[in-house]
């Protein structure tokens, strides 16, 4: 049975927004990277690429239920950031504004009754717990070195012990 056109679309706009968190990530990667932190920077990279899988899941699943797969653009990431704790609240956020984004998405899957998208979905879900809660840790552990360099040469070195995008 194909997805109805309105999910399908929806579906689309979930690749853009997962794209769109890869080039985030890996934006944010790069500022790292400039300012001598290697452990934040190779976890933000780490980050990225975990983004471009869940763009492909979805892009898969679209084209398993023989839909269309639409590639939209994806805009420029804001890369203003003044401290690390910025980066990293800019990173939580977004990881809301996801959730509320797959939420949304699993909600129109119930209305229209379409079992498969929210069996795929409901990966995503548990994933976005996941999510949320390593993005505020990290951010409140950043909260709480505030401005000591010990302090964030020990954090950078912590994050740099990410070994896998997942
Ligand atoms: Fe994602
Ligand atoms: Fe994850």
């Amino acid at each position: 049975m194909p997805m109805i056109a309105a999910l399908q679309r929806a579906m689309n706009d979930q690749i853009q927004k997962e794209f769109s968190a890869n080039y985030l990530y890996l934006a944010m990667s790069a500022w790292f990277e400039e300012r001598n932190f290697e452990g934040f920077a190779k976890w933000m990279r780490l980050q990225a690429d975990e983004e471009r899988t869940h763009a492909m899941r979805i892009y898969d699943f679209v084209l398993d239920r023989g839909g269309k797969v639409i590639l939209e653009g994806i805009p420029e990431p804001a890369a203003k950031w003044k401290t690390a704790l910025e980066v990293f609240d800019a990173a939580r956020k977004h990881e809301q504004m996801v959730s509320a984004s797959i939420n949304g998405l699993y909600s129109r899957a119930l209305s229209e009754k379409d079992y498969a998208t929210q069996v795929m979905l409901q990966w995503f879900i548990t994933e976005q717990v996941e999510e949320e809660k390593t993005s505020t840790a990290l951010a409140e552990r950043l909260r709480l070195v505030g401005d000591s360099a010990t302090g964030l040469i020990i954090l950078d070195r912590q994050f740099g012990e990410r070994t896998r995008a997942t």
